[in-house]
């Protein structure tokens, strides 16, 4: 292994950039040559790429976004876009390619691995739905985004007495809506893992919770679940209370990495090149119950999470 070229893939996510760093910096440190490829698979295709240095990846630990940009490749899923990508890494004597993304950028790893192209993934998306690590990177910087934008909301949630029906992240997943419906007291959370009847564990609970003094309620939804704007009209009429959605959106995904973000972007970066540096290929990095471990592609892309019911549960028992 002499040289290697690292990649972000699919939704940016905090805590891309600190990966990219610990990259470059674990692999010349090491003496490898790394190439930066720019915009995803797209710039494997296109040859859009250049060489990094130390200084390339210089005030970037602590940005959200990703200075290589991102992109989803539609391209890259046909038999021509991945030759043209092998030949892009043949081209210039590219061994090995860290792909930081989430499962779909994995995928396109796989792919990369079948034509002798040594691989690595890096889960990196604010959905944490990837099952063989404990977190993804960006999971915990979108959360607490949402926290602190959720606090905001209240504040005039209580002022107007008010209901708030805020729509989370996640297209597949709860796991932002779960855990920041518990940071900020959501009355209910509706995740797209768990069957709910919005009479029951919506209206019913806010009218419970009315009848004991409770003035203004967040209702937090995934947005998996979807239908926030509906779901608002719904409970004004059923409960009387003045509602409002919010959809939160694209926001999430941006702003300054969180510490621990940056530190399992950096440990996971620097794994990643000592696994290309071990002579292995088609792995995803990961820290499992926090220790760094690897699994093979195939592998963790059939393993299922599985949102903890028991958070749940409490979440509903503590929140009214
Ligand atoms: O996968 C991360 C994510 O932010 C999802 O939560 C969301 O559904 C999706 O990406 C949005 O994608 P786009 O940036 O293409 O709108």
């Amino acid at each position: 292994m002499k040289k290697i070229a690292v990649l972000t893939s699919g939704g940016d996510a905090p805590g891309m950039n600190a990966a990219v760093r610990a990259v470059v910096r674990t692999a010349l440190y090491n003496g490898l040559e790394v190439m930066g490829v720019y915009r995803g698979y797209n710039g494997l295709i296109n040859g859009d790429l250049e060489p990094m240095t130390l200084r390339s990846v210089s005030e970037i630990i602590h940005r959200g976004g990703t200075m290589l940009h991102t992109a989803r490749s539609p391209e890259f899923r046909t038999e021509e876009g991945i030759m043209k990508a092998v030949e892009t890494c043949r081209k210039n004597d590219i061994d090995g390619v860290v792909v930081i993304g989430g499962d779909g950028s994995f995928r396109g790893a796989q792919d990369l691995s079948r034509h002798g192209i040594s691989c690595i993934g890096i889960p990196c998306t604010i959905d944490n739905d990837i099952a063989c690590c404990d977190r993804t990177i960006g999971y915990d910087t979108a959360m607490n985004t949402a926290m602190e934008l959720v606090d905001k909301l209240r504040d005039t949630a209580q002022s107007h007495d008010r209901c708030s029906v805020i729509e989370v992240m996640g297209r597949r997943a709860g796991y932002i809506a779960l855990n920041v419906g518990i940071a900020v007291g959501a009355i209910s959370i509706l995740v797209p893992e768990i069957p709910y009847d919005v009479e029951k564990d919506v209206i019913d609970r806010i009218l419970a919770a009315a009848q004991t003094g409770k003035q203004h309620f967040i209702v937090m939804v995934a947005e998996g679940v979807g239908g926030s704007t509906e779901l608002a009209h719904h409970i004004e009429k059923q409960t009387g209370f003045e509602t409002r959605a919010t959809i939160f959106g694209h926001v999430q995904r941006g702003g300054r990495p969180t510490l621990c973000d940056r530190v399992l972007a950096s440990r996971l970066g620097d794994e990643a090149v000592q696994l290309l540096l071990a002579g292995k290929s088609n792995r995803v990095v990961t820290v499992r119950n926090d220790q760094i471990t690897d699994y093979d592609i195939e592998e963790a892309l059939a393993m299922k999470k599985t949102l903890d019911t028991n958070l749940y549960r409490m979440a509903h028992e503590i929140s009214l």
